[in-house]
This record gives C-alpha cells, sequence and structure tokens, in this order.
C-alpha cells in the first residue's frame, strides 16, 4: 500500500527531467501535463460517488489482464464518459484563449467596445443549469450519443472551439482513457480522508493541494 499522487504525474516528472527543454518530445509531455489534472481530479469523485464500480467491471471484463491497447479503446466507452465527464467538471484550461474584439459588437445586449479582451470559461459554460441537468453531479452517462445530441455545441468546450480549437484532442482523449484504464485495471484508488481540497485557478485549474490517494495494488497484478 502506498500514499501517492497518480503514477501518470510521476511519469510525466520523469520523463520531462529526461529531455532536453523544446524538443519535440518535451513539448508533447508539457502538454500532456494538462491532462493529469482531470484524472487527479477524479480522485475528489470516488470520494463523493462511490467506488466507480462500472468502470473497474468494464475495465476487467474488456481488458481481462491484458495491456490497455489503441485496439481495445472502442470498446472502454465508459472509462472514456468518466474522463470526458471529469474534463465537464474541472476543464484543465479553465477557459479558451483569450479573444480581442477587432470592432465594436454586442452580443446579447452587452456592448463589447473594439479592441476589448474577452475570456469564455468553460469551467461556466460546462456547469451551467441552461444547458445541463444537476450540473454538479458527477454522471458520465452525460456523453452517451442519445444524451450529446441535442445539447448546444457550445455548452462543452473543455478543448476550445472554432478555428483554434486544440488540435490534440483525439490525442489527449484516446491517450487519457488508455492511462485511467491502466490506472484502474493495477490499483484499488482511495482518497486518503480528511484533506483539504480545493481548486487553484491558474493558467491551468489545479488542485491546490494535491489530491493524496491510497494505491492498493489488486491481486494478480505484480
Ligand atoms: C486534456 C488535454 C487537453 C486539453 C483540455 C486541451 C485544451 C485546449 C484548449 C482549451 C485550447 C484553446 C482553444 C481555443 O482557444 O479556442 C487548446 C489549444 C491547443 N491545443 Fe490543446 N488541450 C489538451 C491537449 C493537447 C495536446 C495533447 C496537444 C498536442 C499534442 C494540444 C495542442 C494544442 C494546440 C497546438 C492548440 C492551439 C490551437 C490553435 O490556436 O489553433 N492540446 N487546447
Amino acid at each position: 500500500m502506498s500514499k501517492a499522487r497518480f503514477p501518470f504525474v510521476s511519469v510525466i516528472e520523469k520523463g520531462k527531467r529526461n529531455l532536453p527543454p523544446g524538443s519535440p518530445r518535451y513539448l508533447l509531455f508539457q502538454l500532456s501535463d494538462i491532462q493529469d489534472r482531470p484524472i487527479e481530479f477524479l480522485g475528489h469523485h470516488w470520494r463523493k460517488y462511490g467506488d466507480m464500480a462500472k468502470m473497474h467491471d468494464e475495465i476487467q471484463t474488456v481488458l481481462d489482464g491484458s495491456n490497455p491497447t489503441f485496439e481495445k479503446l472502442p470498446q472502454l466507452q465508459y472509462t472514456r464518459r468518466v474522463f470526458e465527464e471529469s474534463l465537464r467538471l474541472f476543464p484543465p484550461g479553465l477557459g479558451l484563449a483569450p479573444r480581442v474584439a477587432l470592432e465594436d459588437d454586442e452580443i446579447h445586449g452587452y456592448f463589447i467596445p473594439k479592441g476589448s479582451i474577452l475570456n469564455v470559461v468553460s469551467y461556466f459554460t460546462s456547469r451551467h443549469p441552461d444547458f445541463w441537468e444537476n450540473p454538479e453531479l458527477f454522471d458520465p452517462d452525460r456523453f452517451l450519443p442519445e444524451n450529446t445530441q441535442q445539447r448546444h455545441k457550445f455548452a462543452y468546450i473543455p478543448f476550445g472551439a472554432g478555428s483554434h480549437t486544440c488540435i490534440g484532442k483525439s490525442f489527449a482523449l484516446m491517450e487519457s482513457t488508455t492511462i485511467l484504464a491502466g490506472i484502474v485495471q493495477r490499483f484499488h484508488i482511495e482518497l486518503v480522508p480528511e484533506q483539504p481540497i480545493e481548486i487553484d485557478p491558474r493558467f491551468t485549474l489545479r488542485p491546490k493541494y494535491g489530491i493524496k490517494v491510497i494505491l492498493r495494488k489488486k491481486i494478480n497484478y505484480p
């Protein structure tokens, strides 16, 4: 049994140390850094919403002891939805890159003078009660195809929207689902009780004091 941050975080930190800053792989590691935030925040949900038994079951059934691979990803739909829902509540980018108004404009009756800097904050759109039922509730099934079809296309924008939308979106979803499956496959995860959990909304949204979890190796795993 060990108290630890999620292993992914240490892998990233180790990876960065061994790469020359500015190299393409260093940049990839840097970008991957924001992917561990929703995974870290997931620890929070374990305390609030039980043991995520459905995700454990899916991973156990689909992987059956083998490593998570690209070929298995289409079958890990619930695991992917867990990650998507975590991105909804804790979008690591907090919002989009700021935009500058090139001319005077009006949005919903608000006058926007030329030169204004505008920020769209996905943290708020993804919790807005006009678009989400029980927005504070962690419910991965919001991302079932039948539940996403009717939703406003800008309600869920952790990867941005429009011409500057994130180019790493598919890669990030694929990689994060694989990593999450790999962790949950090997460990029972329990939140260390009585710890302060607060968000730290800087350039990326972080847990202010980290999130400490207890990892218990599952039997049958070396
Ligand atoms: C969970 C992981 C990630 C999240 C939440 C995320 C989120 C975002 C957001 C919010 C934007 C700004 C979009 C806008 O202002 O409209 C963005 C832009 C961008 N992202 Fe990501 N990103 C992630 C992973 C990645 C990865 C892995 C890569 C590269 C492999 C990447 C490459 C980029 C690039 C190049 C842009 C700038 C696009 C442009 O300005 O045209 N991102 N991302």
